[in-house]
């Protein structure tokens, strides 16, 4: 373990920390307009972080390989950055071409989110750096306006065509709540979650089969999404609503139709979580969140053998509802448990896993807490 002094010979101006999220429910909804109902996780990404007036950018991670990675800002450019680099460097980049004067930096990075496990490490990566140069150049913006730069480094620099949940999620999320967020106009709502207050657990189940958005599979669901609207002369699949389902299938090529299914059923979704919220009956969401996984591994297609055997397994050993959470192709999935069925749950999909040969899967409980916030 080297600290910031150690690395960079100086104490540092001030620390960060952004968190991962996990999705209760509104998967694939949010580059469609639609809404999502995430909550963070307690793991962040912390960075220790102080100005710099020579425009270096210099980097370092207590997860990477012990060295300091060196960037000028003034060349930052989309395809010039390797690694894990790319995720502060392209917030940098995006400050910029957004018009904020910034310059260089010492960042350093320790984390303890999951990488790769559909809990948003990246995104709790750019919005730790977003926040921190927030505060190391008297930036006067909201933490939406920071997520959405947030994403914009994302799309536009990393290269992955994201939604907006997740560095929305990573910015804006409370402790004690879930963030229901409309992502056509950005309005949110907080809704208290009270898990433990009601004898219920949340738990999630990193399957620690990788996935990588970047691949082309979630681009080319997204560009799906995006022609059915089209074709349906909507401005987003969030439009059609679930009354016009079934005359708006018939309208449409026979591999499209599916993926509209989900999106709009899921939305729905969404609201039947919140009324079940509002309604002060969270026990009540296990069938709605069982139901989300269904039709993302029937309908949109984006589960996989590890998180069908985890969400089946764990209802089966008494989780009030399972689902996969996240992009999809592997990641995480999330069960909701009575709080005395916790270890059972957990210990069923270990066995289960090891009796299909998969690796040991990661469990643990995840309580809603607080979005990117300066800590020191
Ligand atoms: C990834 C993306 C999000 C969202 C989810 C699926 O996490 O980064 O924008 O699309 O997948 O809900």
């Amino acid at each position: 373990m080297a600290d910031f002094h150690s690395v960079y010979g100086a104490a540092p101006a001030g620390v960060w920390a952004a968190p991962g999220r996990v999705n209760l429910i509104g998967e694939h909804t949010d580059y469609n307009d639609g809404f999502v109902l995430p909550l963070a996780l307690p793991h962040t990404v912390r960075a220790a972080a102080r100005r710099r007036s020579d425009g270096l950018l210099r980097l370092y991670s207590e997860q990477g390989d012990g060295r300091v990675t060196e960037l000028r800002v003034a060349d930052l450019m989309p395809g010039r950055v390797e690694g894990w680099a790319r995720y502060p460097a392209a917030v940098v980049w995006t400050l910029r071409a957004a018009g904020h004067e910034v310059g260089g930096a010492d960042l350093w990075f320790d984390s303890d989110v999951p990488t790769g496990a559909g809990l948003s490490s990246s995104a709790a990566l750019e919005c730790a750096v977003a926040t921190a140069y927030r505060d190391l150049y008297g930036l006067a913006l909201s933490a939406p306006e920071l997520a959405l730069l947030a994403q914009r480094a994302e799309n536009e620099f990393v290269g992955v065509p994201c939604g907006v949940m997740d560095q929305m999620a990573s910015m804006c999320c409370r402790e004690g709540g879930a963030l229901l967020l409309d992502t056509r106009d950005l309005t949110r709502r907080q809704v208290p979650l009270d898990l433990n207050g009601q004898g219920l657990r949340l738990l999630v189940i990193d399957t620690r089969v990788k996935h990588d958005l970047a691949d082309g599979a979630y681009a080319e669901l997204r560009a799906g999404c995006e022609r059915s609207a089209q074709l349906l002369g909507l401005r987003a699949l969030r439009d059609l609503p679930y009354a016009g389902l079934k005359p708006a299938l018939d309208r449409l090529p026979a591999e499209l139709r599916p993926l509209v299914r989900h999106v709009v059923t899921e939305n729905v979704r969404v609201e039947q979580a919140m009324a079940l919220l509002d309604a002060g009956d969270p026990a009540l969401l296990g069938p709605v969140l069982t139901a989300g996984h269904a039709s993302l591994r029937d309908d949109f297609r984006v589960s996989c053998p590890e998180t069908d055997l985890a969400a089946d397994t764990a209802v089966r050993a008494g989780a009030l509802g399972a689902r996969m959470t996240g992009g999809g192709f592997g990641g995480s999935v999330l069960a909701l448990v009575a709080a005395g069925a916790l270890d059972a749950v957990a210990e069923a999909v270990t066995t289960a896993f090891a009796d299909a040969g998969y690796a040991r899967p990661r469990t643990f409980a995840a309580t809603p807490s607080q979005g990117a916030r300066r800590l020191v």
